[in-house]
């Protein structure tokens, strides 16, 4: 399971120079390719609701889903409720971010997700999402 926070969904328009030009619906396609590739299954979803991406992580222990790859966004720096689903589930989690938080405003430094996350991949660009499918088939 693939899930973005707020404002992921306007990637492609929304301060191209940190966030890139690509839309999350080219990072679907492309993980959906690299996912048959790998041989496993894919489920992208974005919300800008808080509690849509607490219900998708509870969804996805009950499906037992091999893992999860987070870009939680701005909640990242502010979701003590998503940091707890995180920890209440026994799915891994895989945090991912576009750019690199601890390189841009103090507010970002702090994540409540990666101390309760399996790994980190943040900088990348896009490219992070497709490291952290291959780390996650190995799950
Ligand atoms: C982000 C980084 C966050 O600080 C920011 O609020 C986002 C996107 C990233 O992918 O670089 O919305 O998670």
């Amino acid at each position: 399971m693939v899930l973005n926070g707020p404002n992921l969904n306007l990637l492609g328009t929304r301060e191209p120079d940190i966030y890139g030009t690509e839309t999350l619906d080219d990072i679907a396609g492309r993980l959906e390719d690299e996912a048959r590739e790998l041989g496993v299954a894919v489920d992208l979803r974005q919300s800008n609701h808080e509690g849509h991406l607490v219900d998708w992580l509870h969804e996805a222990a009950s499906v037992e889903a091999r893992a999860v790859i987070l870009n939680a966004a701005a909640y990242t720096h502010t979701s003590v409720a998503l940091r707890d689903a995180v920890a209440a589930i026994s799915v891994p989690v895989i945090e991912v971010h576009l750019s690199n938080p601890h390189a841009r405003e103090r507010f970002r430094h702090r994540s409540h997700i990666s101390p309760v996350a399996r790994g980190v991949i943040a900088g990348l660009g896009a490219e992070g999402y497709s490291l952290a499918l291959r780390a996650a088939a190995t799950l």
